[in-house]
């Protein structure tokens, strides 16, 4: 499927907060004026000087380095100056995954935390993923915005990675429709957004050198597949390309990535734009890069007077460079931010953007157990112990370039040493939405009393005198860093197993960036997993734990039941290099990343090949009543089943559809997926399409399904999987 028009944005009318669905957005109107057209027009009038002027960028902070700061640039991520003489306006640029960052409080603002990537995801509701994005845009807007740093699609390879929380899932099918919404809600604010980090950026551990190893079709298959889909359904005017090299060759500067994948199969006909820091040289420039970013941070300034005095001198450049503008206009006149410029001091709607953070987080929450019914707890009881997690303070966010927080800051910062140059970005902080307070405002008559966990006979004591214990725990995560293990930090299980074991009524609730292991599972009575849940994080947390919202939230990622079961059980360059938030080499350092191993069989995918059974299964969420799946007829091209509420509360689940087998041999991908919201009794018939790629084998030349049988099999999650049906499909291969 090529990809050669980049639509624009649905009208202002659903720029805001509400009523944006995925399919609005899908909707949008292209632009009377075809954008390449008008863009090879502007070109055409360009002096070679204004070549090089969209052609790089600043990164407008003042973190120690030296470059000069124009007055129009908001304090952001990057600025790339505009073309007053052809009516091109400057890119103000901001990081914008889980809303407009806030780099450290600098501009003095704030902006709407949504919940981290994975809480997103865990909603599989691509509408939702459009609301939150429209919402992240039109903040952005406001506050003088034009191009958006979003769209973080990489795929989940390691549960150990810094950024897991940044992204969306471990599965092609959902972080592309996921991503794919996203981004098309954000450009419904006439802005471009990204998709990034193009790509296999899968640990942060040596990220600027980890060399990603992976076969073609492996690729193609799993992380790019994950790609084209975001960029078919959200038509991002940017692409950022990642740090770390791919089979060699730096993201940022492969002919393969970028020419051959992106551009030409895919028909991509936005910009590529670097990350910041990810520039080797100027011959990144024909490897495909359009866009150097954040310049200040790359050795050199490549894409200004070297790019020119190449240009000037042999026509090969020159074209290339005409094209690089051409894309980087096409992005611009596609999204409308020439005709809609983006203002600073635009009003923002606070409270509407917080419901729809509220509303994300209910969605996100996964319940992981619920022994004996625990939950929903009644609003009857007397007498509740809170532990832990800051809880009396707020809930956490995670760190990097990627954080968000309301005006006044966090309500909770971990200091890091001082001198740190990365403080801003990189300190543990929480969110100002306090469990503790959610909790006592629930149950105004109980007595909630808090404990912050760090003494665990305190807790013990605690927890014995009360009805109920209430645990947070929480396992921070940055950007730049990648977790160790996946053990709860200071001492929280031991804490967790002793209190579990002073009260049976023990409710752990996991504010984690990934997945974590759980030893004291069986001790405890309920677990749910609140990721990181935002600016009304609490507000969602307690609606979940007094019944006032079922949850309906579904694992996006497999919890694994062991770190040996994955398919790197020690983390590749964790054991010899020191952590280095900026992760390049050091002289002499190198390091390769063995993505062969799972190749396209990431996550649930492998546990099927290798036969592992994982604590938590991808898709796996409890609920407060219970659903049926059943009657399922497939041709392999569509399937039809039916999906029924069986038990006695309203709530949502999360129909999942998978290949199980390909003639006779296990071979596990989920092809289609609906969430759906029922009323007791209430059944739903639901269609959905299936995607061959999702199927098929890529071999040197595209896509090829072999001819014969394959069984299809409904899921309530990864593993726990109706009757398989089986479809005839015939031989087929094609392109793209
Ligand atoms: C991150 C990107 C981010 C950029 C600009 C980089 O360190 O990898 O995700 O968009 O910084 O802040």
């Amino acid at each position: 499927m090529k990809i050669s028009t980049i639509t624009t944005s649905v009208v202002a009318a659903l720029c805001c907060a509400q009523a944006i669905t995925a399919e609005d957005v899908a909707d949008a109107t292209t632009l009377a004026a075809d954008p390449v057209a008008r863009a090879e027009a502007t070109v055409a009038k360009m002096t070679l000087e204004e070549k090089v002027v969209l052609t790089h960028g600043i990164m407008p902070l003042p973190f120690g380095f030296d470059v000069d700061i124009p007055e129009e640039a908001i304090a952001g991520a990057g600025y790339v100056p505009g073309i007053a003489r052809l009516g091109i306006p400057a890119l103000t640029e901001t990081d914008a995954s889980l809303g407009v960052s806030y780099i450290g409080g600098i501009r003095g603002d704030g902006a709407t935390a949504l919940p981290s990537g994975v809480a997103m995801a865990s909603s599989w509701n691509p509408d939702l993923m459009a609301r939150g994005g429209a919402m992240i845009g039109a903040e952005a807007r406001a506050k003088g915005f034009n191009v958006l740093l979003a769209g973080g699609a990489n795929l989940m390879r390691d549960p150990r990675n810094g950024r897991t929380f940044e992204y969306l899932s471990e599965d092609p099918l959902l972080s592309g429709k996921l991503v794919g919404a996203a981004i098309g809600g954000i450009q419904s604010n006439h802005i471009i957004s990204t998709i990034k980090h193009f790509a296999l950026n899968g640990q942060e551990t040596g990220r600027k050198f980890a060399d990603a190893r992976i076969s073609e079709a492996a690729a193609r298959e799993s992380d790019l597949l994950a790609f084209q889909i975001g960029i078919e359904d959200g038509k991002p005017g940017s692409v950022m390309c990642a740090y770390n090299p791919v089979n060699g060759a730096p993201s940022c500067a492969s002919d393969w990535l970028l020419n051959t994948v992106l551009k030409q199969d895919w028909g991509y006909p936005g910009f590529v734009m670097s990350d910041w820091g990810a520039v080797p040289g100027l011959d990144a420039a024909l490897g495909g890069l359009d866009q150097q970013s954040g310049a200040q941070l790359d050795p050199k300034v490549f894409f200004g007077n070297d790019l020119k005095a190449k240009a000037a001198a042999d026509p090969k450049w020159m074209a290339r460079l005409d094209d690089m503008n051409k894309r980087i206009l096409t992005a611009i006149y596609a999204s409308g931010a020439d005709k809609n410029p983006a203002k600073p001091g635009g009003s923002i709607d606070f409270d509407a953007h917080a419901n729809v953070a509220e509303d994300v987080a209910k969605q996100g929450i996964v319940l992981l157990k619920n022994a004996g019914d625990l939950l929903p707890l009644s609003k009857s009881v007397r007498h509740i112990a809170v532990i832990g997690g800051y809880a009396d303070a707020g809930v956490p966010a995670g760190s990097g370039s990627s954080l968000v927080h309301a005006e006044g800051g966090p309500s909770v910062t971990v200091p890091t040493a001082a001198g740190n140059p990365f403080a801003a970005l990189m300190s543990e902080t929480y969110h100002a939405s306090a469990p503790l307070k959610a909790i006592k405002a629930a149950v105004p008559d109980a007595t909630v009393v808090y404990r912050n966990g760090r003494y665990v006979a305190d807790a013990v004591i605690a927890a014995k005198k009360a009805d109920v214990a209430i645990i947070f725990a929480t396992q921070w995560m940055t950007e730049g860093l990648d977790v160790p293990d996946l053990s709860l930090p200071n001492g929280q299980d031991a804490l967790i197993a002793a209190v579990a074991e002073a009260n049976p009524n023990t409710i752990v609730v996991l504010e984690t960036g990934g997945p974590v292991l759980m030893p004291w599972l069986d001790q405890t009575g309920a677990v749910m997993e609140a990721w990181y849940p935002g600016i009304r994080g609490a507000e969602a947390i307690a609606s979940v734990l007094f019944g006032d919202t079922n949850p309906s939230g579904r694992l996006p990622i497999s919890f694994p039941a062991n770190l040996k079961d994955l398919p790197r059980p020690v983390l590749d360059g964790s054991l010899t290099l020191e952590p280095d938030f900026l992760g390049a080499p050091k002289p002499g350092e190198t390091l390769s990343v063995n993505y062969d191993i799972e190749g396209s069989d990431v996550g649930y995918r492998y546990n099927a090949r290798e036969g592992h059974k994982a604590l938590f299964p991808f898709g796996f969420g409890l609920s407060y009543t219970s659903f049926s799946l059943s009657g399922l007829k497939t041709d392999g091209t569509s399937a039809s089943f039916t999906v029924s509420n069986t038990g006695k509360r309203a709530g949502a689940t999360v129909a999942q559809l998978y290949l199980v087998s390909q003639n006779g041999g296990v071979k596990q991908r989920l092809v289609g997926f609906q969430r759906v919201a029922l009323a007791p009794g209430e059944s739903r018939q639901v269609t959905v399409d299936i995607d061959p790629r999702l199927l098929a084998d890529w071999k040197e030349e595209g896509w090829s399904l072999p001819a014969g049988e394959y069984g299809f099999a409904l899921g309530h999650d990864a593993e726990r999987l109706e009757a398989p049906v089986v479809a005839r499909m015939p031989a087929r291969a094609w392109q793209d």
